[in-house]
């Protein structure tokens, strides 16, 4: 295997050297390493370090940079799995190239977490986590974490297969990525009640082509119950900006509140926080304890998600600017205008142009044009 180093934290391991006439991601045979994910593991490594867990399972390894990232910067104890016998042969070399003592294992993941439990578990897939979410919540005690790349399925733009791998309705709305992380969280949380198991997202965020979500496993019928009620749906009107939220299993449809148009539901999504304000605060204040090339982005995004307001769905001021036939200004004045009006206003990590607001969308409308 043609390897190079490279150098992630105070981390050091070997990749596969990039063929630089090969299409990304890399064909078969190939151990899969995607230097832009970079800023996604340093948010595990700097997470782990305060969940601090008894143990870590990087399920599905490549080349092993997540899980012995997290043991070297944060001496938690690792069990690395790829069931791809040269991942797991690089994943050894990585171990020993960082002198740690890391369990390496080759399994199907499905295998593994049949038959042993990990206080957290990571999943990383290509695409989608759907099919291996059922066996990690099996195989996790406490923290589940999953990476998803699937966001054409997710956000509404292949519909069939968001419906065939989450068996929800997604539709490609402008804020598409926020109902796309929220299909997934949908999801999760219908994998786990089976078993008597509720959810408590801690720090979740959507960004360039993956939605990354981490969350609390609780145990007991009555945690179950507690994130069933937080899935609902957003009834989005086909005629007019306008939607509303819906809890509930079923979508129960209606006409438009504000022009009578039919409207169309999103969902079954996960309506409820999907931050833990406690955990974002202490990942603030153990950023500057690490040594990461992301540092910077990785902060300005938690500033960012630590101050958004909880509203299931944001506006794109330039897609309302449009409709109301004016040219964009700058996002803060149209804040400031919401909030002189009396509302709560903000920005939102999933977009620079969109604004979460416990205002009408005829109010922002309204901010815009002058009217
Ligand atoms: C996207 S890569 C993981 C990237 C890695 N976590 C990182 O941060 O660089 C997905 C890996 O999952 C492995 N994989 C796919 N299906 C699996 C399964 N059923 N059981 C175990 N490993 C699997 C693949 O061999 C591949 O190496
Ligand atoms: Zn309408």
């Amino acid at each position: 295997m043609d390897v190079i180093e490279a150098e992630e934290g105070t981390t050091r391991f070997f990749v596969p050297r990039q063929d630089s006439g090969h299409a990304f991601p890399p064909g078969t045979g190939r151990i899969f390493y995607n230097r832009r994910m970079e800023l996604n593991r340093d948010a595990t490594v700097l997470l782990a370090s305060v969940l601090n867990p008894r143990e870590y399972l990087d399920a599905m390894g490549a080349t092993g940079a997540r899980g012995i990232r997290v043991a070297s910067e944060c001496g938690i104890p690792v069990t690395i799995n790829d069931r791809d016998p040269e991942a797991v042969e690089l994943i050894r070399k990585n171990a020993a190239l960082a002198d740690l003592q890391v369990e390496v294992t080759g399994m199907n993941i499905h295998t593994l977490l049949s038959c042993r439990r990990f206080d957290a578990v990571d999943l990383d897939p290509f695409g989608s986590p759907a099919p291996f979410c059922d066996s990690a919540i099996r195989g996790t005690l406490r923290y589940l974490m999953v990476t998803a790349t699937d966001t054409a399925p997710l956000c509404g733009a292949h519909k069939k297969a968001g419906i065939r791998r989450y068996f929800a309705h997604p539709v490609n709305t402008e804020y598409h990525a926020e109902t796309g992380l929220r299909t997934l969280l949908g999801f999760v949380v219908r994998e786990a009640v089976k078993y008597d198991r509720g959810i408590r997202p801690l720090f979740c965020f959507s960004r360039e082509h993956y939605v990354r979500a981490h969350f609390l496993l609780e145990n007991g019928a009555g945690r179950a119950d507690t994130a069933v009620a937080r899935i609902g749906y957003i009834h989005q009107c086909t005629g007019c900006p306008d939607r509303t939220e819906q809890h509930g299993i079923l979508p129960v449809c209606g006409p438009c509140r504000s022009c009578g148009s039919p409207t169309v539901p999103i969902g079954p999504l996960w309506l409820g926080p999907v931050q833990d304000p406690g955990i974002l605060a202490a990942m603030l204040d153990r950023l500057p304890d690490h040594v990461l090339n992301t540092g910077r982005e990785l902060g300005s995004l938690l500033h960012t998600l630590r101050d958004e307001l909880p509203t299931s769905s944001f506006y794109d001021y330039h897609v309302l600017a449009k409709r109301g036939k004016v040219s964009p200004p700058p996002i803060d004045e149209v804040i400031a205008g919401i909030r002189d009006a009396g509302f709560r206003a903000g920005r939102t990590h999933y977009s620079g142009t969109g604004i979460r607001t416990d205002a009408p969308w005829q109010l922002i409308m309204s901010v815009l044009t002058g009217e």
